[in-house]
């Protein structure tokens, strides 16, 4: 797989999963826009980018802000002439009991508004250009039955929906748009959402056929490969990545 000239957005960069994927991404040649909350984090990254000989920049970045989103993207556009790959990484997740539903607009500004503000901003470059990849990152919880995860569940069925409507929308320009939905991957969101549900990690471990949780690098290869040319034709789908979590 080879990125080579490709210029490609990550939100919520600065840690975690969208941290993996920058660093793959530009690993393969793109030129990787870290984006995230702050920017001292995503500068952090770029930095490690250009240690490692790759190229990168970092922008300030709140997706749930659509005038930020669209001034964001222009500047990118203006800056390399071009974007070729967005993943929309950026999320956030909440527990609560079922009769809650103080947390729920927030999970749907950041987890599904946030993932419709930043491919509405790119998709007029990729139309123009008949070019461009496109993947979210969903949630196993998008599939199955987490106690405590409503709103999250919801908002990652929403993401894996959305994208198939949208694949199907621009499939015939140029545009691949997928989906990845992560098992269990070691980030700050599972040491927070574990310690909020009182996760046990052994019973999470025996429920891993691999017998391992992921890492940023395990999303980062199903990333790589989606918005490769050698995904081509690969149209709306959501890879799941959880070590076979769902398969049991
Ligand atoms: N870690 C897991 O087990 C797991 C499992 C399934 C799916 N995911 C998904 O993977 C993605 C990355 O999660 P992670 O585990 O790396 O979590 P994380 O909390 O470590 O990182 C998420 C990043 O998103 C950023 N973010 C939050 N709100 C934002 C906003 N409004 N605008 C821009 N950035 C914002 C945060 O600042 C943070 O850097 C999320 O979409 C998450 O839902 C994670």
């Amino acid at each position: 797989m080879n990125l080579k000239n490709k210029v490609a957005i990550v939100t919520g960069a600065q840690r975690g999963i969208g941290q993996g994927i920058s660093l793959k991404l530009a690993e393969l040649g793109a030129k990787v826009v870290v984006t995230d909350m702050t920017i001292e984090p995503c500068e952090k990254v770029v930095q490690e980018i250009i240690v490692k000989g790759g190229e990168a920049v970092a922008f300030k970045l709140d997706v749930t802000s659509e005038s930020e989103v669209k001034d964001v993207i222009a500047q990118v556009k203006e800056k390399f002439g071009q974007v070729d790959i967005l993943v929309n990484n950026a999320g956030i997740c909440t527990t609560e009991e079922a009769d809650d539903t103080s947390k729920i607009d927030k999970i749907v500004d950041v987890d599904i508004k946030g993932v419709l503000y930043c491919s509405k901003a790119v998709l007029p470059i990729m139309i123009e250009q008949k070019y461009g990849k496109i993947v979210n990152i969903a949630s196993i919880a998008g599939y199955v039955s987490w106690a405590k995860l409503h709103s999250y569940s919801a908002a990652k069925g929403a993401v894996i929906s959305l994208t198939k409507c949208m694949a199907g929308e621009f499939a015939g320009m140029g545009i691949n748009i997928n989906a990845v939905a992560p098992g269990a991957i070691q980030t700050p969101m599972l040491d927070n959402v574990g310690k909020e549900l009182g996760m046990d990690m052994s019973q999470t471990l025996m429920a891993i056929p691999k017998a391992r949780i992921g890492t940023p690098e395990d999303i980062a290869n199903a990333v790589a490969f989606l918005v490769s040319d050698e995904a081509d034709y690969i149209v709306g789908q959501t890879l799941i990545v959880d070590g076979g979590y769902t398969v049991r």
